[in-house]
């Protein structure tokens, strides 16, 4: 899919309804990514634990962006509910075309399965899977399996010697490329990784992230990564701090 598919301008849209209200930026493209206003918390034996206390965010397509953010800061929680994962207490989160609040169960597994790269720090390969299936698999769901990328992830992420393997069988930094190489195999319009790198050590994590920055370099998707690295987050576009449930110290160049 070309950048163009991905930056449709808004006049080509003549659908209506509450799933296609799109929100439109002053250049007529519409965000990848819009965040409203979000409040979460959580039910705790203690009473309610507000994490999330009024978060906003909009991200362009294209665009990467760290999102910062000391321990328990709620990162975590705004990736999943941006995943559709969990349930927003108020606020709005729109992806293009979509608002998640107004989607039913059955049409955010769908939207997650097509739309949506998700990489957690836990690898979530699928162990009974050899790394070829584990690579295709979101692809093949995605009806995306496009073999000739796939090839081309394998290379680029040196899982070559491997491919036959089942996931037990590599090494931490290999999983993660796996990983990784599944989530871009389906050609996501959002990637979602949340501390990709994080239990890696400092040289594979950095090898790792050169590679995941340069293969976006070559598909339209955008990025959006949890990191506790500031040398991570300055390879990325722009940055934001998330301190006291809210979003801060937004960076963009
Ligand atoms: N299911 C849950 N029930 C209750 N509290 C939760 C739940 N999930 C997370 N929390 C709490 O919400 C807060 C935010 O958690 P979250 O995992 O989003 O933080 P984080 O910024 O990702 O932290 P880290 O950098 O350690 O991964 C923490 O205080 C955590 O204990
Ligand atoms: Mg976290």
């Amino acid at each position: 899919m070309g950048l163009l598919a991905v930056r449709q301008r808004a006049t080509d849209k003549n659908r209506s309804g509450p799933l296609f209200l799109a929100p439109r930026l002053s250049n007529g493209f519409f965000s990848m990514l819009e965040v409203q206003g979000v409040f979460k918390s959580y039910a705790t034996p203690q009473g309610p634990l507000p994490v999330l206390q009024g978060v906003d965010l909009c991200l362009k397509p294209g665009s990467s962006l760290a999102l910062m953010g000391e321990s328990g800061s709620g990162k975590s929680t705004l990736l999943h509910l941006i995943a559709g994962l969990d349930k927003v207490d108020r606020g709005s989160i729109r992806s293009g075309e979509h608002r998640l609040e107004q989607m039913s169960e059955g049409q955010l597994a769908n939207w997650r399965r097509t739309e949506i790269g998700l990489v957690f720090q836990q690898f979530n390969l699928i162990g009974s899977l050899r790394v070829e299936d584990n690579l295709a698999f979101q692809a093949r769901l995605a009806g995306r399996h496009d073999p000739r990328w796939q090839a081309h992830l394998v290379q680029r992420l040196g899982l070559a010697d491997v491919l036959k393997r089942y996931p037990e069988q590599l090494s931490g930094g290999q999983q993660q490329r796996v990983a990784l190489g599944r989530a871009l195999a389906s050609q996501p319009k959002l990637l979602l990784a949340d501390e990709p790198t994080g239990s890696l050590d400092e040289a594979t994590s950095a090898e790792v992230l050169k590679l995941l920055l340069e293969l976006l370099d070559d598909s339209p998707t955008t990025l959006l990564m949890v990191t506790h690295s500031p040398s991570v987050a300055a390879r990325l576009a722009e940055k934001v701090v998330l301190h006291g449930g809210r979003l801060a110290g937004v960076d963009g160049r």
